[in-house]
């Protein structure tokens, strides 16, 4: 076999993969086929490499440069000029706040990106190929199980969870050193341990980037997991659309059964643990613990009332210990450094890292790690860096669809699970939507409705039915038809579904309604009393009308619009038919010299709907 000289990790998760990863990745294969030099260079895809708004991402080891922006043609140049002569090409080099860096020649601490992140729980992702275990093992892989193992008994392992403060990163925070306590202490001969790959939260991403760039992380957490409670078996429930997670995960179990590692009397101890993958649909509930066990027995995926909780009674009747892949990830980096190191990062209450997807409106969108306590103004601005158009960050939605939003005058905020649960959102899997002015907050609870009444699992009323009729006068008020009664009513009801609802589900689901509600009544009032929608966001409270003292008439509004809604003779004032505009705005982007306006309120009676 040929010693590499050279490993090319270009990034596959999903930003890079829409941005064009494929043909870069064909085009670095081509290219260094035809200098023979594909013996020698390897081409590796990993998972998400955090930097997705820069994608497709590429670094070249073992100099660690990093290139952005990539086309074929860039990945040809770089085999040319890199690879075979050594020299970075600039063009392609990543992007600083002012200047192109190589992360070779500047610290990573004055990269704005890089300066505030610490790097736990993705410390592998876009570092090793996650198919090696031996580049696994030369970054500490493996060494906390064997000293789990050889030097620790179960109880010391859980003690040493416990000290970390480790707390579940799956949306709860339930503290996870107690969780294996709880499973541990019940008496039974059979016990399972399962890693929650479900990853229903849309935008957020990190398990699935901890999967596929790091997937030997999560085989030895759970084993190492598996020897604490008393567990034999192991099962990762993964959701379907992560076909690369599920690959390199069975790879993985592979060549740790190939190294000892898995299976039976590992390092020659008497403990035997094994992992099994179980693919889900994608459905959301699924991700609920007791949901998931269900599925995993081949029943429908359907929660059920706890207690008994899964460490009582799980799968199949045994006690079992749920555990998110981010809370996992964590968990051989506590036991081989120990839970003083751990504790160094994050606050008293909540230590350590945590893992963000920063999505929206913000110009660094992507995965980012950070100490927990870092607050939100540090996170989206010096990391986040801001708005892409410079406009003011309205507020900020946390925790995905059973979050809530967190407004700008609160951005000082420490992100940790007691500051975001005060405010009424929740830290959640780590979805962040940024918003600006151009977002109304009506909308955005609608938006987060729809996704609860479509995954509803329908098995409890208040949620099957109440999150519907939450939506129906969202919707209404959306559309210019809401009451102040409907206000009232939609805030009781929102109560009710959250005290009433059997699951995490249906419990959480009003928390867009009721965190906006609590923050921007005034925006609900206006599109009720006013006929307003403050952000010109409704379509019901807006219209496109062109000043006649602007428009050149070069008819590029006429040619986008979908409904030929625009008349006018070329090089004389157009006029837009107020009956047959559909509200796209596709007008409004093409008018090079800003003739068109959005306005509101509405000129209701004159525009029929
Ligand atoms: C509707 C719903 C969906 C959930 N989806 C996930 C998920 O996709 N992944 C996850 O780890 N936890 C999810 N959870 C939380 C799990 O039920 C459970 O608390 C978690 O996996 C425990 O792991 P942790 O203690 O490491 O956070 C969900 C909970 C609810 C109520
Ligand atoms: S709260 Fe919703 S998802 Fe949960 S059991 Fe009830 S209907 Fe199903
Ligand atoms: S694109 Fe602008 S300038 Fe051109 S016809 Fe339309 S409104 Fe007038
Ligand atoms: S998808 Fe490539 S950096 Fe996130």
């Amino acid at each position: 076999m040929a010693l590499k000289t050279n490993t090319i990790l270009i990034c596959a998760g999903g930003g890079c993969i829409s941005a064009g990863e494929e043909s870069v990745k064909q085009a670095f294969e081509r290219k260094l086929k035809e200098y023979g030099l594909d013996t020698v260079v390897s081409v590796v895809e990993t998972g998400c490499m955090g930097a997705c708004s820069l994608g497709p991402l590429a670094v070249v080891y073992p100099d660690g440069v990093y290139y952005q922006k990539l086309t074929p043609k860039a990945a040809e140049k770089i085999v040319e000029e890199h690879i075979l002569k050594g020299r970075v090409v600039p063009e392609y080099l990543f992007e600083g706040e002012k200047e192109k860096l190589t992360i070779k020649e500047k610290e990573p601490a004055e990269i704005p990106f890089f300066a505030k992140q610490v790097k736990i729980a993705l410390r592998n992702v876009g570092v090793i190929d996650p198919l090696s275990i031996e580049e696994y093992i030369a970054r500490d892989g493996y060494f906390a199980l064997h000293k789990a193992l050889t030097q620790m008994t179960p109880e010391e392992v859980i003690k040493e969870i416990k000290d970390s403060g480790l707390r579940g990163r799956g949306g709860a925070g339930f503290p996870t050193g107690l969780k294996w306590e709880l499973a541990r202490q019940q008496k039974s001969d059979i016990k399972y341990m399962i890693c929650n790959a479900d990853e229903g939260d849309p935008g957020a991403f990190m398990d699935r980037s901890i999967l596929e760039g790091d997937p030997h992380s999560i085989v030895e957490a759970m084993t190492i997991a598996g020897y604490a409670i008393g567990a034999q078996k192991g099962f990762v429930y993964v959701r379907a659309e992560y076909p690369l997670a599920i690959e390199r995960l069975q790879k993985a179990i592979e060549t740790a059964h190939e190294y000892g590692f898995l299976g039976e009397n590992i390092f020659g101890t008497d403990f035997s643990f094994d992992i099994e993958i179980r693919i889900g649909a994608g459905a959301f509930v699924c991700g609920e613990e007791t949901a998931l066990m269900h599925s995993i027995e081949g029943k429908r995926g359907q929660p059920r009332v706890k207690p008994p909780f899964p460490v009582q009674k799980g799968l199949w009747g045994k006690p079992t210990v749920i555990n998110n892949v981010e809370t996992l990830s964590l968990v051989p980096p506590i036991i081989h450094k120990g839970a003083a190191w751990f504790r160094q990062y994050g606050t008293e209450k909540s230590p350590g890292t945590k893992v963000f997807a920063l999505a929206g409106k913000i110009k660094n969108t992507g995965l980012v790690e950070v100490p927990m306590g870092i607050t939100l103004r540090e996170l989206l601005y010096d990391i986040g860096g801001g708005h892409p158009q410079g406009k003011q960050i309205k507020a900020v939605q946390t925790g995905g669809p059973s979050g809530g939003v967190i407004p700008a005058e609160y951005f000082d905020t420490p992100v940790d699970y007691e500051s975001l649960g005060k405010l009424g959102a929740i830290m959640g899997s780590g979805g962040m939507i940024v918003l600006d002015e151009d977002d109304c907050m009506v909308d955005v609870a609608k938006f987060f409705l729809e996704f609860t009444v479509d995954e509803s699992c329908g098995k409890c009323t208040p949620c099957r039915e109440g999150t519907k009729v939450m939506y129906d006068i969202l919707d209404k008020i959306t559309k210019g038809e809401g009451t102040m009664e409907d206000i009232e009513k939609l805030e009781q009801l929102a109560q009710v579904i959250k005290d009433s609802s059997l699951c995490g589900l249906g419990q959480t689901a009003p928390n867009p309604v009721l965190s906006t509600l609590k923050y921007y009544r005034h925006e609900y009032e206006a599109h009720v009393k006013d006929g307003v929608c403050p952000a010109k966001k409704c379509k019901a409270f807006i219209s496109y009308v062109i000043n006649p003292e602007k428009c050149v008439g070069c008819t590029a509004c006429a040619r986008v619009c979908p409904t030929n809604a625009i008349h006018g003779e070329v090089r004389k004032v157009h006029e837009i038919d107020q009956d047959a505009c559909v509200r796209c705005g596709s007008c409004i982007e093409v008018c090079r010299f800003g003739a068109i306006s959005k306005v509101t309120p509405a000129v209701v009676g004159s525009i029929s709907r």
